[in-house]
Order: structure tokens, then sequence, then C-alpha cells
């Protein structure tokens, strides 16, 4: 079988005085999914923007021909269930959460999925993936973080390609179709060694949005997976 591969875009570092536009112009130059930071300055060191910010940029997720790209929201933020709702209405296509800020990650799986998302679920560099012996008969997305979550353009956590291979075996395992996403630290150059551990969807913020011609960098990152 082969593996449809997913760029999901990180607009944390893309112009904020200019959102709107980067989503067109980053969807224009081939992003699969606009990934999108949720930060609190309580579960990580940084503070970003909300459920209004996600409404606004929806009309504008979508292809030139019209077509609707998933809004991915990674939510670093505690509590869980109150924004994920919030953000289900604000258009969120995919949510997913840290267990490890939720009181009941269970819960707040099931609140993600009855608000009419894909849920996902999201570890830190140093935690373990235990949790998702009791979650992966409800879950959509697995996401492993390979930079600890809070800023953008820090560099790739090697531990983490093992941790994917952790997770690619789960996910054989349970015969169900789950996305395996990284974030962190992505670039062309070593996209192929995160692919080969088994991951199909990649998170890229500082690699796409530091760059002045996004498609190139989308392009040299869909070579490197071929
Ligand atoms: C970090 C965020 C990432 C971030 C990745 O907490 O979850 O999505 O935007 O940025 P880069 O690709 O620059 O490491
Ligand atoms: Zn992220």
């Amino acid at each position: 079988m082969t593996t449809t591969y997913r760029i999901a875009p990180s607009i944390l570092s893309a112009d904020f005085a200019r959102l709107g536009e980067e989503v067109k112009n980053v969807i224009a130059a081939g992003a699969d999914w606009i990934h999108f930071d949720v930060m609190d300055n309580h579960y990580v060191p940084n503070l970003t923007f909300g459920p209004m910010v996600c409404q606004a940029l929806k009309p504008h997720a979508k292809t030139p021909a019209g077509v609707a790209v998933p809004i991915d929201v990674h939510l670093m933020v505690q509590p869980v269930d109150a924004l994920a709702a919030l953000f289900a209405q604000a258009g969120a296509d995919l949510i997913s959460f840290h267990p490890d800020a939720s009181a009941h990650a269970h819960r707040s799986v099931q609140a993600i999925k009855a608000a009419g998302c894909q849920a996902g679920v999201v570890f830190n560099p140093a935690e373990p993936l235990d949790v998702l012996d009791w979650l992966m008969d409800d879950i959509d997305l697995i996401l492993i973080m390979s930079v600890n979550p809070g800023f953008g353009g820090q560099s790739f956590i090697d531990s983490a390609l093992r941790k994917v291979e952790h997770a690619r075996k789960r996910i054989e395992a349970s015969g169900r179709d789950i996305r395996l996403e990284v974030d962190g630290g992505i670039k062309p150059d070593n996209i192929r060694q995160v692919a080969n551990a088994g991951a199909d969807t990649f998170v890229a913020g500082s690699a796409i949005f530091g760059k002045p011609d996004y498609k190139a960098v989308i392009d040299q990152m869909r070579v490197a997976l071929a």
C-alpha cells in the first residue's frame, strides 16, 4: 500500500499581520492541511491565537479551485474541553490535545468527536505513549512532538524517531486508520528520515514560512518523500 503523505504548514511562523493571505498563499503552494498552534501561556510558556482567529481564517482555507483544506488545530492548552468545543464551532476539522493537559483524556476525545471533528492526541518529547492503550479505538490521529511545545524554529529531537516507530507499530496492531503526524524541526533534509520511521503527516513552520518561496520548500519536501 502506498502512503498518502500530508504536509501541514504551521502558521505559527507566518506573518500574523497578513494571516489570511498567508493561509491562501501556502495552500496555493501545495499545503495539504493548515496547522493551527494554540498556546495559552499556562500549559506552554507562549500565547498565540484563539477560536475567533480560526473562524476568521476558515473562509481562506480552500484551494484556488474552492476545495476546503482541513484546519488542523493543535491545542497546547489546559484545560482542554471548553476550548476544543469553541474550536469545533470555529471551523476546525481536526483537534489534537495533550492528554496530560486533560483531567479526563478519554472524555476530551469524546467531546471532540461529538462536536463533529476528528480527534488527535499529542505526546511531548519526554512522554510515554501509554495512554494510547486506552484510546486507540477512538482517535483519528497521533501527533508526536519532535521539539518541546511552545515555540517554532527549534531543532529536531532525534529520540522522536524511536517514538514514531513505536506509534506506527501500535497503529498497525490496531488495524485502524489513524494518521501519524510529527511536529517540530521538520525540514526538507530530515523529512525522509521521519517518514522512514513511520510518519505520514508532517508539520513544518519555520522551514516553510521562513523562506520566500513556499512552493519551492513544499516541492523539495515532496521530492524527498517520493
Ligand atoms: C511548537 C508547535 C509547532 C511549531 C513548529 O510548539 O507545535 O507546530 O510551529 O515549528 P517549526 O517547524 O519551526 O519547528
Ligand atoms: Zn503544532
